[in-house]
C-alpha cells in the first residue's frame, strides 16, 4: 500500500526535490554545518545520511581510522574526526571534494580528502572503520551528479567495490541500504567475492525500512 503510494506521488516529491535542490543548501548535524550544492547528495530528505550519522554517535571513535567511501557532503567524515576518529573521505565527484576541503576549514576538523573511484586511490590502505551509504538504483549514471544515486545498469558499482573490498575490509565495514533496492541481489555480488552481509540495524523512517549491514570476508 505504503509502495504505491510512493508511485503516485514520486513525480510531485521528485520535481519539488529537484527545486530545492538546486540552490546551494546547508545541511547541520551536532553544530557541524556542510554546504551542499545541486551536484552533491543532499542528506537533507534522504534517511540515510541521518540514520548512519545517529548510528556512530555513540561510538568511541578517538584514534580510529576511519574511510567513509563516497563521502558527498562529507558530514558523517567531519562529524566522524569530531569524535576524534583519523578520517580518510573519499568521492568521485570532484564538487563534492571542493566542497567538503572547505567545510573542513570552516568547521576547522581536520580531515583527509581523497579523490578516488572507490579503492583506486586508497590502494593499500586499511581501516578500522568503513562506511558506505552507495548509490544503488540500476541504471547508467550520465554525471556525477547522478552518481549519488545510480549504480549502472548491471550494478557496476557493487561488482568493482565488492571485487575490491576483500584487500581493504575493515573489523567495521558497514553499508546502508533501503528496502526500495535490491538487496539480495546486492548480497549475491558480494558473496561472488567471498563477502557476507550481516543485519545490524533495521530502522523504519516515514514507512521505509533501512538496513545498516556488516559486511565481513565469509
Ligand atoms: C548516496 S551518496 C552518499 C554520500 C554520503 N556518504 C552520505 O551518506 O551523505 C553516494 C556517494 O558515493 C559517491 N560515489 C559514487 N560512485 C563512486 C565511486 N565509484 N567512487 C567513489 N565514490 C563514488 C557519490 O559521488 C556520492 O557522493
Amino acid at each position: 500500500m505504503f509502495k504505491k503510494l510512493k508511485k503516485i506521488i514520486f513525480p510531485v516529491a521528485k520535481f519539488a526535490f529537484d527545486k530545492y535542490t538546486l540552490k546551494q543548501r546547508s545541511y547541520t548535524y551536532e553544530g557541524i554545518e556542510v554546504k551542499i550544492s545541486a551536484e552533491v547528495f543532499p542528506p537533507h530528505f534522504t534517511l540515510s545520511t541521518k540514520i548512519l550519522l545517529d548510528f556512530i554517535k555513540p561510538l568511541n571513535l578517538t584514534n580510529k581510522t576511519f574511510l567513509e567511501l563516497g563521502c558527498g557532503s562529507g558530514i558523517i567524515s567531519l562529524f566522524a574526526a569530531s569524535k576524534g576518529a583519523k578520517v580518510i573521505a573519499s568521492d568521485i565527484n570532484q564538487i563534492a571534494i571542493g566542497e567538503l576541503k572547505l567545510a573542513a576549514i570552516k568547521n576547522e576538523i581536520d580531515v583527509t580528502i581523497v579523490y578516488s573511484d572507490l579503492f583506486e586511490n586508497l590502494v593499500d590502505k586499511t581501516f578500522e572503520y568503513i562506511i558506505i551509504n552507495p548509490p544503488y538504483y540500476p541504471k547508467a549514471p550520465k554525471n556525477d551528479k547522478e552518481r549519488a544515486w545510480f549504480c549502472g545498469e548491471n550494478f557496476e558499482y557493487f561488482e568493482k567495490l565488492f571485487a575490491q573490498l576483500p584487500q581493504h575490509i575493515a573489523p567495521n565495514t558497514w553499508m546502508i541500504l533501503s528496502e526500495d533496492c535490491e538487496i539480495e541481489h546486492i548480497k549475491q555480488l558480494a558473496s561472488k567475492n567471498g563477502l557476507s552481509f550481516a543485519l545490524i540495524l533495521e530502522k523504519s523512517v516515514v514507512k521505509e525500512k533501512n538496513y545498516i549491514f556488516s559486511i565481513q570476508k565469509l
